[in-house]
Parts: C-alpha cells; sequence; structure tokens
C-alpha cells in the first residue's frame, strides 16, 4: 500500500500524482479526501487503479489539505467500501493506513460494540475507536489518536484528518514506513519519499510509536504516549527522473536494460584503482569473527541470497546459511556460537525480515543490511549497512535489484575472504568479472528479438512451465521461474535437474516448456542425460549454456564467465523470456495481479 498526505497547497493534483508513483506498491483500490477549509471536503474511492480514481472524480473538488491511499488488500476484498480513507460513523474523521491491525477483533469487540462498521477492514477499527474516544473522553484529535493506538497493536502508517480542525493532519508511525516532508508553507507525508520529490527534497523520518501533528508551516513529532521528540532532517538527493520510464514502453524493460551500467557503477562505487574492494573496516572486522554467516530474505531477495551463499562459502570458507525470513521470525534457527546476519532487501521495508532482524538484534547478533534504499528501516536498524546502488526499482518484479545484490555479495565475499586471508579470494578478479558479466548482459539483451520469438513460441501458450538446472544453476532456476510466473502468470517451477526424476516429471507433457540452464562444468553432462528424460517424455526444451558447455543446437550460448557469477547473465535471460511472455499476453508487466513492490506486511 502507499500513503500520500498534504496540508497547505492544491492537494488534489499533489495527492494523486503523488499516489501514481505509489501504485506499484498496491493497485488494487484507492481514495483521496480534500478539504477546502471552506466548509467543502470530498471523498472519493475507486476500485482497481488511480486512473480510475482519477475518472471519477469532478473538477470541483479541490483542497488545500487531502490524505490518499492506493491500497494492496490484507483485511476484506478490494472494494469501494474497504479502500481508504475509512471514516467513522459520524464522518468527522478520516483516516487512510498502511499495515495490519492485530487485535482489531477485540477492539471492535471490547469498545465499539454498538457501532455500525461500513468495511470489512481493519483500518476502520482505527478510526471508530478514535472517533469514540474524542467524543466520550471530550478530547482533541491528536489526544484521541495517541489515546487510540495505546490500545492498538500491529504495524501502522497512517494519516488522519479531523474535518473540525481540518487545517492539521495527524499522522503516526509503528513498524510501517512514514515521512514527512518540508515544503515552504506546506508540509507532505508518504510511506515512500520517491513518491513526493517533486514536492520536496527534506525529509524527517518517524521513528515507531511516534505521532504527529502536522500544519502548513509547522509539526510538532512526539511519541504515542506523549513526550515530545525531534529528528534530524535530511536531503534526499535521488534525481526525480531516475524513477521515470524515459522511453521505454514498461519499466521492467528499462530496469532489465540498466543492469550493465548497474554492474559498472557498483564497480566505481565500492572497488578501489586497483579492483581492490573497498569496504567499511567495522564490517569487515565483524564479519571476521563470525563463525557462521546467516543471510535472511524474502522473494528475489532470498533466491539472491542463495546465490550468494555459494560465493561467500566459496571465497570466505565460512559456513553460510540462507533462510526465508518469514520461517526464521518465529522459528528462530539454531545458532552457531558467532553468528553473523546478514540483510538481503531491495526496499529495505520487508516486514517479515524485519522480524527476524529485531529478533536478532534483542539476542545481540551483528547484523548487516544489503538494500537499495539507504535509509529504509532494514538498514537504519541494522547495525551496519551498504547500498546496492541500483537507483530506484519501479517495476514490482525485481530485476537490477537482483543482480546488484549478487553482485555485492561477491564484492563483500571478496573482501572477507581477503581479510581471512583466503588465497581464493584474493585470485579472484572482480573487476574483470564485473566487467564481463556487464558485457555478456549487453548480449544477451541485443539478442532479446530471439527471446521475444522463444517466449512467443513455447511459453505463452502454455499454462506451465519448468526451469531445471543443477548447481549454482538451481538457485537461478528459482528465481527464473519466479520472474515468469508472477508476470506472466504462466505457473512455472524452478526444479534442481535431477529432483524432476523422483516425482514432479509426471507433470510434463506433450509440449510442456522446460528451460534447461546449463552453466555447471561439474554436473553439464548429467544435465544434458536430464534433458533427454524429459525430452523423451513430450517437453519442448529450451537450452541455454555457457559457451564452454554449449552444443550445436543449444537455443542460447552465454559468454564464459566466473562460475559463482554465472546468474548474473543467466538470470537476464530469464527476465527477458518473462518480459515478452507477459508484455505479448497483453498483460500488465510492472503491475502483475495480486502483488505489491514492497510488502509491509507479515
Ligand atoms: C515483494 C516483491 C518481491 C520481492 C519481495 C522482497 O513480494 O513483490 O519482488 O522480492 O517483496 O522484497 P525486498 O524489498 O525485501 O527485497
Amino acid at each position: 500500500c502507499g500513503i500520500v498526505g498534504i496540508v497547505g497547497k492544491a492537494a488534489r493534483e499533489a495527492v494523486l500524482n503523488g499516489l501514481s508513483k505509489l501504485e506499484y506498491r498496491g493497485y488494487d483500490s484507492a481514495g483521496i479526501y480534500l478539504n477546502d477549509l471552506q466548509g467543502n471536503e470530498y471523498l472519493t474511492k475507486a476500485v482497481g487503479r488511480i486512473q480510475n480514481l482519477k475518472d471519477k472524480m469532478k473538477p470541483t473538488e479541490q483542497g488545500t489539505v487531502g490524505i490518499g491511499h492506493t491500497r494492496w488488500a490484507t483485511h476484506g476484498k478490494p472494494t469501494v467500501d474497504n479502500a481508504h480513507p475509512q471514516f467513522d460513523e459520524t464522518r468527522r474523521f478520516y483516516l487512510v493506513h498502511n499495515g495490519v491491525i492485530e487485535n482489531y477483533q477485540e477492539i471492535k469487540n471490547e469498545y465499539l460494540s454498538g457501532v455500525d462498521f461500513e468495511s470489512a477492514t481493519d483500518t476502520e477499527v482505527i478510526v471508530q475507536l478514535i472517533s469514540k474516544i474524542a467524543r466520550e473522553e471530550k478530547t482533541d484529535a491528536l489526544m484521541a489518536l495517541k489515546k487510540a493506538l495505546q490500545l492498538i497493536r500491529g504495524s501502522y502508517a497512517l494519516l488522519l484528518v479531523d474535518n473540525t480542525q481540518p487545517d492539521h493532519i495527524y499522522i503516526a508511525k509503528n513498524k510501517s514506513p512514514l515521512m514527512l516532508g518540508l515544503g515552504a508553507g506546506f508540509n507532505v507525508i508518504a510511506s515512500d519519499a520517491l513518491s513526493v520529490l517533486d514536492q520536496t527534497q527534506t525529509f524527517i523520518d518517524l521513528q515507531d510509536q511516534e505521532v504527529g501533528d502536522i500544519t502548513p508551516n509547522d509539526y510538532r513529532l512526539e511519541t504515542i504516549t506523549g513526550s515530545r521528540v525531534e529528528h534530524r532532517e535530511h536531503v534526499l538527493t535521488i534525481d526525480p527522473n531516475a524513477a521515470s520510464k524515459g522511453t521505454y514502453e514498461f519499466y521492467m524493460l528499462k530496469e532489465i536494460s540498466e543492469q550493465p551500467s548497474v554492474l559498472r557503477h557498483l564497480d566505481q562505487f565500492y572497488l578501489d584503482d586497483k579492483g581492490e574492494p573497498q569496504i567499511d573496516k567495522a564490517i569487515l572486522t565483524a564479519l571476521a569473527q563470525a563463525d557462521r554467516l546467516y543471510i535472511f530474505a524474502a522473494g528475489t531477495s532470498y533466491h539472491a541470497g542463495l546465490v550468494g551463499q555459494a560465493l561467500l562459502e566459496h571465497l570466505t570458507d565460512l559456513p553460510t546459511e540462507v533462510g526465508l525470513a518469514s520461517e526464521a521470525g518465529y522459528h528462530f534457527p539454531m545458532m552457531s556460537k558467532h553468528p553473523f546476519f546478514i540483510f538481503l532487501s531491495q526496499s529495505g521495508e520487508t516486514a517479515d525480515s524485519r522480524v527476524v532482524l529485531q529478533e536478532a538484534l534483542k539476542r545481540k547478533i551483528p547484523c548487516l543490511t544489503l538494500t537499495n534504499v539507504p535509509n529504509s528501516t532494514l538498514a537504519r536498524e541494522a547495525d551496519y549497512t551498504m547500498s546496492l546502488e541500483a537507483g530506484p526499482e519501479i517495476a514490482v518484479a525485481s530485476t537490477k535489484a537482483y543482480t546488484a545484490q549478487v553482485a555485492l555479495e561477491a564484492i563483500l565475499a571478496k573482501a572477507l575472504g581477503e581479510q581471512l586471508g583466503k588465497q581464493k579470494a584474493r585470485d579472484f578478479s572482480l573487476r574483470t568479472n564485473l566487467a564481463l558479466a556487464a558485457e555478456g548482459i549487453e548480449e544477451v539483451i541485443s539478442d532479446q528479438k530471439r527471446l521475444e520469438q522463444l517466449a512467443q513460441k513455447y511459453l505463452i501458450p502454455s499454462r506451465n512451465a519448468f526451469y531445471i538446472g543443477r548447481g549454482i544453476d538451481y538457485p537461478l532456476a528459482l528465481e527464473a521461474a519466479l520472474k515468469l510466473k508472477e508476470v506472466s502468470y504462466i505457473q512455472t517451477e524452478g526444479f534442481a535437474a535431477a529432483e524432476l526424476k523422483h516425482g514432479t516429471i509426471s507433470l510434463i507433457e506433450q509440449g510442456t516448456p522446460v528451460i534447461a540452464l546449463i552453466n555447471d562444468p561439474v554436473t553439464s553432462d548429467l544435465m544434458r542425460g536430464n534433458i533427454q528424460e524429459v525430452v523423451a517424455r513430450g517437453a519442448s526444451v529450451i537450452t541455454i549454456a555457457s559457451k564452454e558447455l554449449a552444443k550445436p543446437n543449444d537455443d542460447l550460448v552465454l559468454p564464459q564467465l566466473d562460475y559463482y557469477l554465472r546468474p548474473l547473465v543467466s538470470v537476464v535471460v530469464s527476465q527477458l523470456l518473462a518480459y515478452f511472455a507477459s508484455k505479448d499476453k497483453g498483460l500488465d508487466v510492472d503491475k502483475p495481479r495480486n502483488l505489491a513492490k514492497s510488502v509491509t506486511v507479515e
């Protein structure tokens, strides 16, 4: 979900523009509340995209205070009633909310038994509760908000307008990101600074359990128990154009195409003149004390972690484990004596990962976050952080963040291996390999017409597909399959090639597309055998092989590269196949159904 609010300025355009930029975070419904401070207020909500909301609004609906929301449903289906802003039964308070209220049912039963609810959302419970407290205890909105939040358990970033004092927006944050942007004669509030960069570049990040009272020329921040807090302002120097599509039809293709420059930039950012990694000494010292590394992440970042595991073990000889954050948070894994945790997260906001981080911090385990959003929650809360430097990633399906994660893991692995005195790490030429990978990606991108033909011929007509691989191709197969299924809706499984015969091969039918990755010299002959097994059962196989392992009939030959970095190039093949399968089916590539870019609920 995404939220935007503005006070002190023509609010309609500002809020709608901000919501459009946040739409990638959730897009099943949207809504806006405007107040013109002359006694007129307007509430509009629509199912589907922001465009539907815009189409529904009359030109006369304007205001100088506004709050808006784009939703990714958690409690309650995507309907107009369930869209935000939610309001109380007296229609005095309007509220937008990101997050999940865990005890909403208890609150409903205990405090709101006589209240008529219009929606099935947990959010309505908050606004009804605030209203009830304000009415019964005769308190102002801020006090009612603080009292309500003391009863509420869960995650929230929320904006509240009280139409008896409409030149204020009251805000609160716990576990979901929220920032206040400062302007001249106006202030904005958003769940992601990117959405309001055209308004201001000066921001204050709210911390958990804080509330604020925002007016056009002033703001006041407190904890929910009423202690005054002050936070430093910071200036965000992101180029707003970096978040635009330019001449590309979809962000996904733009971001796929940016990968060579992301790798070159990482080289410039992290390596010195001699190609040696320059990493904060404190990070390396802490890492070098570990007897075991643990990587936690979700989704695509988890898949990047699986490649990182191989890289780290190879170059550092440190045993490395990878865990799904959503599992580890509540079933904490058994630890070695001196563990070190690495979090991978494009957004830095994934709630599942944050649960693990907080558990680790409680146990005093040193934590490092690799993220694309330097000021994000996971970056701020970990002991150490390193930036992926990939530039804003807008398409919901992650592409360049994955390559940046793998590359940064390689940089980290080399630095740590050298710190630990490992010859393998000294011999590993990062600069050469990153340069070769960048060139390899360029080759793949220049072959995109061919990939489009393959997608049209084999993938689009099919309801299901497989990616198979061994060695380093196995984690890649998982990511490749995720990419294809999330954007094209073709049910795809990524498989360790030899495992297929232990059961799943029963799904292979005449024409089932199987994309075989052949980058592992140790198992390439066995892999060819696995391919024959599916061919014999009718599969249509697409083979993608590294140059030195390729056979004349392979569909695509990839340039030779260090074994552990081969996913950097192969993944681009899978990204383009997914892109074309989605685009040529006429789907919305950048915003696949049911998904959100950054998932701040558990
Ligand atoms: C969401 C996105 C995925 C992403 C995952 C983890 O589900 O749709 O593309 O991989 O979250 O996100 P993170 O920001 O932590 O990498």
